[in-house]
């Protein structure tokens, strides 16, 4: 990777609930990089939630949003962030391939049973959980299943609490910039 001018952003990818967000805050708090969250900042540049976006655009429209959106927050002339992302931005596979080319690439990994425990209660905002919950999240872990496998680093964020995972995380980091 050769020795940047700058810190690299530190990018979190992972499943819905599996605290990207939460992870990320406590990133930046440690770090000194500003945090962003994508899911906001389309809904900020669109004037509209995410649930409003789906039932008005449809998905694909709002894959391109998020797409947009993510270039334009890890653009080489913005400055380094923490960005957490949303579940589903690694579905393109020309995402996939800018995010590794773009940042630190973080996957926060929970198990299936924690994942829908944490969602159960939370998932208003979620327009890809309605209906059954763990039929839900059954059918789109198995769709996504190695998407998200092209991460530089995982972190496991049911068996550390968000302290000990972003030291962890930063450690990491730290080494490659
Ligand atoms: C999605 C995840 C959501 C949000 C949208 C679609 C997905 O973000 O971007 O509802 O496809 O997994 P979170 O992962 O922050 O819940």
């Amino acid at each position: 990777m050769g020795i940047p001018s700058q810190p690299q952003p530190i990018i979190l990818i992972g499943f819905m609930g599996t605290g990207k967000s939460t992870l990320g805050a406590r990133l930046a708090a440690l770090s000194g990089l500003a945090f962003a969250d994508l899911d906001r900042h389309i809904e900020q540049a669109a004037g509209m939630s995410i649930p409003q976006l789906f039932a008005t655009h449809g998905e694909a429209y709002f894959r391109d949003a998020e797409s947009a959106s993510m270039r334009q927050l890890l653009s080489p002339t913005h400055a380094p962030i923490v960005l957490a992302t949303g579940g589903g931005v690694v579905l393109r596979a020309d995402n996939r391939a800018w995010l590794k080319q773009h940042g630190f690439v973080v996957h926060t990994v929970a198990e299936r049973d924690e994942i829908i425990r944490r969602l159960r209660n939370n998932r208003q905002s979620r327009p890809l959980l309605t209906g059954e919950i763990e039929e839900r999240v059954d059918r789109l872990l198995h769709e996504r299943a190695r998407l998200y496998d092209f991460a530089h680093y995982a972190i496991r964020t049911d068996h550390y609490n968000v302290h000990d995972a972003a030291q962890k995380v930063l450690t990491a980091w730290r080494e490659i910039s």
